[in-house]
């Protein structure tokens, strides 16, 4: 079955018609969906009917190795026992909403500032695969940006500065920048990674910005200069044209490709009503050097 883009944007973000990615396994499928991935950096399925297991294992078949050494694991561990399986809810271990002092809630905040997941990871996250199984009866969207776009619209000169230049990451400084707090155990935890500030897609040549509210500094720079510069790099690159918003419904897997894209969730009363995503993100290795075919 060849599936069928339905852009959402010029060149940014599609929906994809009729799949259901459960019980997928084709690798000629598979493999369109990778190219549409390529293409658009976002891809929308409605109405999938994922399992946790189901979701795990298709991320496997979709893309290979598995990210499991998230952030917040450093706090503990989540209440669906797989840190592979990343808990995107307002809820507590009891199912209870958490309350607006939680420790956890104020962590995740910071997924709305603009970022990519796992880029305070060697190998960094590639795709990510978020699948909403409750959400509120008013929008929580989660907004995407394009970050080939936001290549593609630099000036030549600022082009020519930034190739080249390498950015630390870490999960830390983008929870710091809010005032949150870790203990030295935690941060012992979460030391972050060196990744080039430009990418180049292996398979079509295309360049993106990579960025991230885990950036803390351009390493071949004083770190203040470097900041002013990350800090006009992001305001280029979250502008309302390369912007395209997610309102979720039951049902929806939305991927989205880490190294072309940035994202945040949208702020919402989330003291009071429940919602509850799921996500598995995939390293950024080869798929050919990952192992399992189904
Ligand atoms: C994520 C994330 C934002 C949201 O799942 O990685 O940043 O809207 N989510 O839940
Ligand atoms: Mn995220």
């Amino acid at each position: 079955m060849k599936p069928v883009f339905r852009p959402l944007r010029t060149q940014f973000a599609a929906e994809v018609a009729a799949i259901d990615l459960m019980q997928l396994y084709d690798p000629d499928t598979l493999a369109e969906l990778r190219a549409g991935m390529d293409q658009y950096g976002v891809l929308v399925f409605r109405d999938q009917t994922f399992t946790d297991a189901g979701q795990l294992a298709f991320a496997e078949r979709f893309d290979g190795v598995l990210h499991s050494k998230t952030g917040i694991s450093a706090l503990g561990r989540n209440r669906l026992n797989n840190e592979a399986l990343a808990d995107i809810s307002n809820v507590d271990d009891e199912g209870n909403i958490r309350r607006t002092d939680d420790r956890r809630r104020m962590y995740s905040l910071a997924n709305r500032l603009w970022h990519t997941d796992a880029s305070f990871q060697d190998p960094a996250g590639r795709y990510s695969m978020l699948s909403a199984r409750v959400v509120p009866p008013f929008d929580a969207d989660t907004e995407f940006a394009d970050m080939k776009s936001a290549w593609d619209t630099l000036d030549a000169a600022t082009r020519r500065q930034i190739d080249g230049l390498h950015v630390h990451h870490s999960i830390a400084y983008s929870r710091q920048s809010l005032g949150f707090e870790f203990s030295p155990e935690e941060l012992d935890n979460l030391k972050g990674a060196i990744h080039p500030l430009v990418r180049t897609n292996p398979r079509t040549g295309r360049r993106s910005l990579y960025l991230a509210a885990h950036a803390t500094r351009i390493m071949e720079m004083p770190v203040p200069e470097g900041r002013l510069l990350l800090r006009d790099l992001m305001d280029h690159a979250t502008q309302r044209q390369f912007v395209h918003a997610h309102a979720w419904r039951p049902g929806d897997l939305v991927i989205w490709d880490n190294l072309a894209t940035m994202h945040r969730g949208r702020p919402f009363a989330d003291g009071v009503h429940r919602r509850e995503l799921r996500r598995v993100t995939t390293l950024d290795i080869e798929l050919s050097q990952a192992a399992p075919t189904a």
